[in-house]
C-alpha cells in the first residue's frame, strides 16, 4: 500500500491527543514527526505531552520543539478546558526517547522535501510554527501538498463571539498560511462542532477497561462537563476531524472558498472572512471548508479506532 505521508503539528491539548491516537491507527498514514507549539498549554507541556503519548503507545515518532509563544501576539492559553499540564485529569508516562535540538520548521521542511511534494501537514494548534516554516522556507509552497487546518469558522467563534481560538491565538500566523497558496483544508468550527461524541457515548467509551480508553475517560471528562455548562450538546472532537477528513472523505462534505483572517479588528480579531455567502468574492478560492460530518459515523469511528488499541 501507498501510504500517505503527513506531519502533525500540535499543542497537545485533549483533543489534540484523540487526534494523535486516532491518526497512529490509519493504516494508509504515514507520520513522519510532530512538532509541538504552544497554544492550549505552555510548550513546556505540549512538547512533553507530544513525547510521552508516543512511548504511552509504543511509537517512536520524532518529535520536535516549536515556538513557545505567537508570533506577535500575547500567548492565549485554555487551561481551563485543557487542564493544568493539558490532558485534564490524565497522566502519562514519561518517554525517555531521545531529544533532539532541531527546530520544528527546519524538521517539517526537512520532511517534506524528502517526501518530494507529497507531505500533507495537519496542523491542529496555533499556526505559528507553519507560519515560521512557511517564512523562514518561502520555496515550501511547491513542496507540501496540503495543509489541513483545524481553525477557524465560517460562522462564530468560541474563543471571542467572532474568532476561533486556533486563529485567535496567532492571527498573523494564520493570516501567513491562508495567503500561502499552499492548498488548504480548513475544518473549522462549523463542522467540529458537529463533530461531537453524546455524553452517554464518552461514558462508554471511558469505562472500557484498556490504558487507552481509561486515557481517553480521564482526559475528556473536565472537558465534557465544560461543554455540558455551555449546553453544547457532547464532546466535540476538534482536532480529530483534519485527520479522519484525511483518510475518510465520505463522512464530510464542505465548500471551495476565499478564507482570509481578521488581523487587525478588535472584536473581531482572528475571523476567518469566507466568501461563502457574500455575493462579492475573494479574487482566490484559497481553501476547501468543511462544513459537515456525518456525526453517528464520525463518533462510531473514533470509538472504534480507540477500543482497537
Ligand atoms: C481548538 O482549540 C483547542 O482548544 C482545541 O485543541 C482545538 O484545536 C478548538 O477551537
Ligand atoms: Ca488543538
Amino acid at each position: 500500500m501507498n501510504k500517505i505521508p503527513v506531519w502533525l503539528d500540535t499543542d497537545i491539548g485533549v483533543d489534540d491527543s484523540i487526534a494523535f491516537l486516532v491518526l497512529n491507527k490509519q493504516k494508509n498514514l504515514d507520520l513522519k514527526g510532530i512538532s509541538a507549539v504552544a497554544g492550549n498549554v505552555e510548550l513546556d507541556f505540549t512538547y512533553p505531552n507530544a513525547r510521552n503519548i508516543c512511548c504511552f503507545v509504543g511509537a517512536d515518532y520524532p518529535v520536535y520543539k516549536g515556538a513557545d509563544k505567537p508570533m506577535f501576539v500575547e500567548p492565549q492559553t485554555a487551561h481551563t478546558i485543557h487542564g493544568e499540564e493539558g490532558l485534564g485529569r490524565a497522566k502519562l508516562p514519561v518517554s525517555d526517547a531521545p531529544e533532539t535540538d532541531i527546530p520544528a520548521w527546519d524538521a517539517i521542511y526537512n520532511a517534506a522535501v524528502e517526501a518530494k511534494g507529497e507531505l500533507r501537514l495537519i496542523a491542529v494548534g496555533p499556526l505559528t510554527n507553519v507560519a515560521i516554516t512557511i517564512s523562514k522556507y518561502p520555496q515550501i509552497r511547491g513542496l507540501l501538498k496540503q495543509i489541513l487546518i483545524m481553525g477557524g469558522a465560517a460562522v462564530g467563534g468560541n474563543v471571542t463571539p467572532a474568532a476561533e481560538y486556533n486563529i485567535y491565538a496567532d492571527p498573523q500566523a494564520a493570516q501567513i498560511v491562508f495567503k500561502s497558496g499552499i492548498p488548504l483544508v480548513m475544518c473549522g468550527l462549523d463542522v467540529t462542532m458537529e463533530a461531537y461524541m453524546t455524553p452517554e457515548e464518552v461514558y462508554e467509551l471511558g469505562a472500557v477497561d484498556s490504558p487507552v480508553c481509561r486515557f481517553f475517560g480521564d482526559s475528556t471528562i473536565d472537558v465534557l462537563n465544560f461543554y455540558e455548562r455551555g449546553s453544547l450538546p457532547g464532546l466535540c472532537l476538534h482536532d480529530v476531524c483534519p485527520v479522519l477528513y484525511l483518510t475518510h472523505p465520505e463522512l464530510f462534505s464542505g465548500k471551495e472558498a476565499g478564507v482570509y483572517v481578521e488581523t487587525r479588528g478588535t472584536i473581531t480579531r482572528g475571523k476567518t472572512i469566507t466568501d461563502l455567502m457574500s455575493d462579492k468574492k475573494f479574487p482566490e478560492k484559497n481553501a476547501f471548508v468543511v462544513l459537515e460530518v456525518d456525526r453517528d459515523g464520525f463518533s462510531a469511528m473514533v470509538s472504534d479506532i480507540l477500543r482497537s488499541y
